[in-house]
């Protein structure tokens, strides 16, 4: 199951998608979490130390044997230099399992044990000065479309992004990329704003959203919420002594979370679970080749040389049993 949380800067993306994923692996599930945020924080959200946090590989730069891996025997991508960030599998591409070793969480993950359970956890590298440009920013996000473009992922098992904030994720196809996506937004103007933007491509998409409010209060927050955001509000977070706990480093214990919020986790992870029988992988495949070929002719065929439309095989769909027979 693919979930992303998005929202504004600071209303807590990074703070829930480490709960949640935590929540995730203390139950025995399978879970790779991955930071795709300008500023990256995951690590040491769920409890890596800063050393154990920088020593993260960056997914950015690995991104030419990451599409050499997935390329695979395809014949329809011809090198992996001509691979784009959405270029599709077809048949002879490598798949990726969330539970699996394969050479790709090899090179850009690193498996910790949060609570006593195993977390894998991967990052898109830090943004160096130089690196703030748009283009370069979207080319390490690209390492996780790649990734999800080619993830055969079934119930029961988890991959969880903890995305930038705002609209970025709109220039690319990676929105549309998840069975769950959590709008982390505050009790506030700005928060439910940025909710009322991704709403609108969320409806062009079929991107399943929901709002999780955090940082709330009380019952006025709690109403002030449902009146902006209706029934796609799922869950609150109240202000939480755990979180700041962890803030000044030290790192309870997740079960010592507080019980209401404790609940909250669970609802989050009841939700995906059940948005599992609408995941339609024919639809996630066409998505896929309409970015391409948006990409393709927007700057791919310019920037590689190629037709980049003839690596799309138009017989394949992706889906859990392609990644049995692979
Ligand atoms: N429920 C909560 N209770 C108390 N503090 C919280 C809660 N949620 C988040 N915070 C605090 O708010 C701050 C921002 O949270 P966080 O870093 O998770 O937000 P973010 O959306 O990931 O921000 P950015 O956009 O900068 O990545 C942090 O100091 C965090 O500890
Ligand atoms: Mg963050």
């Amino acid at each position: 199951m693919k979930i992303a949380f998005v929202g504004k800067g600071g209303s807590g993306k990074t703070t829930l998608s480490s709960l949640f994923v935590r929540h995730l692996a203390r139950t025995g599930a399978p879970v790779l979490a991955v930071d795709a945020d300008i500023n990256q924080h995951l690590g040491t959200a769920i409890g890596l130390s800063e050393p154990e946090a920088a020593s993260l590989p960056s997914m950015g730069a690995h991104l030419p044997e990451i599409k050499e891996y997935l390329r695979g025997a395809n014949p329809r991508i011809a090198d992996a230099e001509s691979m784009i960030k959405t270029t599709p599998p077809g048949s002879g591409s490598r798949l990726l399992r969330i539970a699996e070793d394969n050479p790709v969480y090899a090179l850009c993950a690193r498996e910790f044990r949060v609570d006593g359970a195993p977390l894998r956890l991967m990052a898109t590298g830090a943004f160096t000065e130089a690196d703030l440009g748009v283009a370069c920013y979207h080319s390490k996000v690209g390492a996780v479309e790649l990734v999800l473009n080619h993830l055969a992922d079934g119930p029961g098992e988890y991959l969880a992004v903890d995305m930038t904030a705002g609209s970025d994720a709109f220039a690319s196809g990676l929105f549309t990329r998840f069975d769950m996506t959590f709008l982390v937004a505050e009790p506030t103007r700005k928060g439910v704003s940025v909710y009322r933007q991704y709403k609108d491509y969320a409806a062009d998409f079929d991107v399943n959203l929901r709002v999780v409010g955090n940082k709330v209060q009380g019952q006025d927050d709690v109403d002030y919420l449902r009146e902006a955001v209706g029934e796609d509000l799922l869950a609150v977070f109240g202000q939480s002594d755990w979180v700041r706990r962890t803030e000044q480093g030290r790192a309870p214990r997740l079960d010592a979370l507080e019980p209401e919020n404790l609940a909250a986790l669970d609802t989050l992870r009841a939700a995906v679970d059940a948005s599992y029988p609408l995941r339609d992988w024919e639809r996630y495949t066409r998505q896929m080749v309409r970015f391409h070929l948006r990409n393709a002719e927007s700057w791919g065929n310019a920037r590689t040389g190629t037709d980049l439309a003839g690596q799309v095989d138009p017989d394949f769909v992706l889906g859990e049993a392609v990644a049995m027979t692979a």
